[in-house]
């Protein structure tokens, strides 16, 4: 096969069609053309069997792109090696994360940088943090660096419980009518909470511990059950609006209880904390120092130098699917931040075009950045019933943008004898899958 020419094929986005754009190439044994690679990272994907015995199935993307090849497997559950607890942070659309895990043991060595532009919780900067890789983290939403940065920091469980004895119970209630969320006395609580973390801020003297009140705090502001601050209400990441927890109290007939704010933020903290283990806490550490936490466009990050990144690992939001603005806008109200601002920052595509047309951009800039030799692993759920399959619409922008196209990765969680596992495409519906798309960039 060596120095043998070969037809590759360059997809290319056209009008919600795919055409193929045929050139002509040198393809030196397993060396990567540009564009495809058919080897590399798939042989390990190919080799694999997962936890029940199944050994991967491997089929192309495309009938008319047999070198881009697609890879199903449950290639990690939520059972293998539990999570750390730190992680139990809630936000909408989240990845588990055995996701970027998966994808940081094999891909990155101690020391590297794990980057995430759409990072949310932080599930992927935590994730290398733990394992002892250097992080940078950047979002929209100014949430996502209050619910990471105290996670590289985590405090003594004394050292919250004394900060909250300072901190008093009593205060005049919310401007905003919350009456509907929490009895009388949770609110004074959470007003006097939020009065106080907000002046600390403002003066530039909140420490580690306070910031990691704040986060505990936010989320803890409303969910269903007496481990929140609210009455029962939808999970925390999706809180509703004011009218529509008027009309789930009326049906459910309830009223809101008082919850000891306190308490409950100390029950979690013991709980964020309860696995960690004293080398994991060390490598958070040492990661945290050199951590970047950015609050931006992912389009545009000139903090992050050219060719630094090992390993991307992402999942950007799936056109218009998840009301960001919406599901946070309690959270951010606590927090002292403007919802409607960071909602017009956060980008909703209503179409593929409109949304293909943002996240070429990203992938230019994450040409730039990634390191020759490095990796960007690029997470797409499955949008509107898999009627539109947006793995496949970001095949070609990061093929346009410089990289290799790997493969696609599918992680299929749940397989019953019967269904027709292999057959992707003919899912049942509640069938869990991770859908990622992997790139390189030439050595
Ligand atoms: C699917 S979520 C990522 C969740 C993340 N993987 C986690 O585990 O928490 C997508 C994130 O992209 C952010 N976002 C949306 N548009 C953005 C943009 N243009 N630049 C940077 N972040 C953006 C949203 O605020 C949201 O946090």
């Amino acid at each position: 096969m060596d120095n043998e020419t070969h037809l590759f094929s360059l997809f290319r986005f056209h009008q919600s069609e795919y055409t193929l754009h045929h050139t002509s190439c040198t393809v030196r044994g397993d060396k990567k053309t540009r564009g495809l690679s058919s080897t590399g990272f798939g042989n390990t994907l190919a080799g694999f069997t997962s936890d029940a015995g199944i050994p991967t199935h491997v089929e192309p993307l495309d009938p008319t792109e047999p070198a881009l090849k697609k890879y199903t497997n449950e290639f990690w559950t939520s059972r293998q090696r539990q999570a750390s607890s730190i992680h139990e942070i809630s936000y909408r659309a989240c990845f588990k994360p055995q996701l970027p895990r998966f994808f940081i043991n094999l891909l990155t060595k101690k020391g590297d940088i794990v980057y995430d532009p759409f990072s949310g919780r932080g599930t992927t900067v935590i994730e290398a943090g733990l394992s002892g890789r250097n992080a940078i983290a950047n979002d929209a939403n100014p949430l996502s660096r209050i619910m990471t940065e105290p996670r590289f920091f985590p405090p003594d469980y004394q050292a919250v419980e004394k900060r909250l004895l300072s901190i008093p119970r009593e205060n005049s209630p919310a401007d905003i009518d919350l009456s509907m969320f929490y009895h009388p006395d949770t609110e004074k609580e959470i007003i006097s909470l939020r009065q106080y973390l907000l002046e600390r801020h403002a003066a530039s003297r909140d420490d580690m511990t306070d910031r990691w009140i704040a986060m505990v705090a936010t989320n803890r502001l409303t969910g269903h059950s007496p481990g929140f601050f609210s009455v029962y209400t939808l999970p925390p990441n999706q809180a509703v609006s004011q009218r529509s927890q008027q009309r789930i109290n009326i049906k459910r007939n309830q009223t809101p209880e008082y919850r000891d704010t306190h308490r409950i933020i100390l029950n979690k903290t013991k709980s964020l904390l309860r696995s960690l283990t004293p080398d994991e806490q060390k490598n958070l550490n040492h990661a945290g120092k050199n951590t970047r936490l950015l609050t931006g466009d992912s389009r545009a990050t000139p903090e992050i130098l050219n060719d630094s990144v090992q390993l991307t690992v992402t999942s950007p939001p799936f056109l218009d699917i998840v009301q960001y603005k919406e599901d946070n806008w309690l959270r951010c109200w606590f927090n002292g931040l403007n919802d409607t601002e960071i909602g017009n920052r956060i980008t909703m595509a209503r179409t593929v075009e409109a949304w293909s047309a943002v996240m070429g951009a990203v992938f230019h800039e994450l040409y730039r950045i990634t390191r020759p030799g490095g990796y960007v692993a690029f997470e797409v759920g499955e949008v509107r019933k898999r009627s539109i399959r947006l793995e496949e619409h970001v095949v070609p922008l990061g093929i346009s943008a410089g990289f290799v196209c790997e493969c696609v990765l599918i992680n299929q969680q749940t397989f019953t004898k019967t269904s027709n596992i292999w057959g992707v495409d003919n899912m049942a519906s509640g069938t869990n899958t991770n859908r990622i798309v992997i790139f390189s960039k030439n050595a």
